[in-house]
């Protein structure tokens, strides 16, 4: 039997306050969540379940198939547990390896120590078995072994990702504070646009989210675009099933939406980038970009949502000028965007509140280590007023 259709656990970490969206997709894409942690979704599945979810997996940062589990309370034991492991099955001799680990364990001062001696131990059983050692270092670009040890529980994972999975590789230029993939891609799976009437995007910086919402409307993966994945260096990769998995995906996706995607920003060369990175994940021409003040923006009639992620700033001078923002943005609301659902995405409670509306709706998310909320609106069309 190939390695890559034994089943393991699958743990797939995750920001913190994305776990509940990484579960739903998880079940949505057919696998029952075993466990859930502050920052990471497990499930049983094959090497082969963890290439579908490299390509599919919207909200995860990477997808790691553990190797071994085990009671841990000192180096001695993890060192000979590895020195166990066939890695020669996964690993090939001519293959280029690294390791990676978070370790919190009274033993270890620098975790690199850990790094450097599980590869010791990799190589010198491949060199043993194979008579050659795979190359090592830094770079995540070949196979990846992680090592989670806290204290005296230890796995032992392929990291079948590599790279985050946030970076699917549409976006090769910034903008002002992009909202990583995967947070963007919770925020559409929470707004839940069905793809009718509009999904509004003003400050749409770097065009994360109305991208992300594009992709996932159409069903398109976000892994669709990417060309490098740790477990395409693994021995024995089933290339051929790969490319399966990416036809049927294509065949899957939709071509055409019935509702609008609109994208502006008042920064023009940043509409300019987001273009770009629309046009590299295959979505230029279903996103209509514009360039203007929010607050000017012809908001088409049908209704749908509105989804701003203003700045919101640290410095004094800034959080002046961004409180005539927010209280602009509850105006717009109020006067512009009626039958639509209003989403802020804000890590500024304080300025959150110029907004001046009553919020039906307060989800938690963390953008890297600032705790944000998204506000949900509903902007109720003619005499009725916002739900309060
Ligand atoms: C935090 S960034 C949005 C980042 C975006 N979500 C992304 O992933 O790249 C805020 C954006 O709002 C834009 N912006 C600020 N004030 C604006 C205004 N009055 N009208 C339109 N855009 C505005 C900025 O140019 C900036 O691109």
């Amino acid at each position: 039997m190939s390695v890559f259709s034994q089943p393991s656990t699958l743990l797939i970490p995750c920001a913190k306050g994305i776990p509940p969206f990484l579960a739903a997709e998880l079940k949505a894409l057919g696998f029952p969540v075993v466990a859930e942690t502050v920052a990471s979704v497990s499930i049983r599945g094959t090497l082969v379940d963890a290439m579908r979810l490299n390509l599919h997996c919207r909200t995860g940062q990477r997808v790691f198939f553990q190797l071994a589990s085990m009671n841990c309370p000192a180096q001695d034991g993890l060192f000979s547990r590895l020195a166990r492991i066939p890695w020669e099955n996964y690993i090939p001799a001519d293959g280029y390896l690294s390791v990676t680990s978070v370790v919190d364990h009274p033993s270890v001062r620098d975790r690199r120590f850990i790094n450097q001696k599980t590869k010791d131990v990799i190589v010198d059983r491949i060199r043993r078995l194979r008579g050659r050692r795979p190359d090592s270092g830094p770079r995540r670009h070949g196979v990846v072994v992680h090592v989670y040890w806290r204290r005296n529980q230890c796995g032992i994972y392929l990291d079948t990702s590599g790279e985050s999975l946030a970076r699917r590789g549409y976006r090769q230029e910034g903008g002002k504070a992009p909202l990583q993939e995967t947070l963007a891609a919770a925020v559409v799976q929470e707004v839940a646009w069905n793809g009718t009437g509009t999904f509004l995007n003003p400050m749409c910086g770097s065009g994360t989210l109305a991208i992300e919402a594009a992709l996932k409307i159409l069903d398109i993966p976000p892994g669709l675009q990417r060309r490098n994945f740790a477990f395409m260096h693994l021995e024995g990769f089933p290339r051929s099933t790969w490319q399966q998995l990416k036809r049927e995906a294509r065949r899957q996706a939709r071509q055409s939406l019935p509702g609008r995607i609109i994208a502006t920003d008042h920064d023009r060369a940043v509409v300019k980038m987001a273009k770009q990175n629309a046009r590299r994940a295959g979505v230029d021409g279903l996103i209509e970009f514009g360039v203007g003040d929010f607050a000017q923006i012809a908001v088409p009639e049908g209704g749908g949502v509105v989804v701003l992620n203003p700045e919101y700033g640290e410095r004094l001078g800034q959080l002046a000028a961004l409180e005539g923002t927010y209280r602009r943005i509850g105006d717009f609301f109020k006067q512009k965007c009626a039958g639509f659902r209003g989403f802020i995405l804000t890590g500024n409670r304080d300025l959150a509140k110029k907004v001046g509306l009553k919020a039906s709706r307060r989800i938690p998310l963390y953008n890297g280590s600032i705790e944000c909320r998204l506000l949900e609106y509903e902007l109720y069309a003619g005499s009725q007023r916002q739900k309060v």
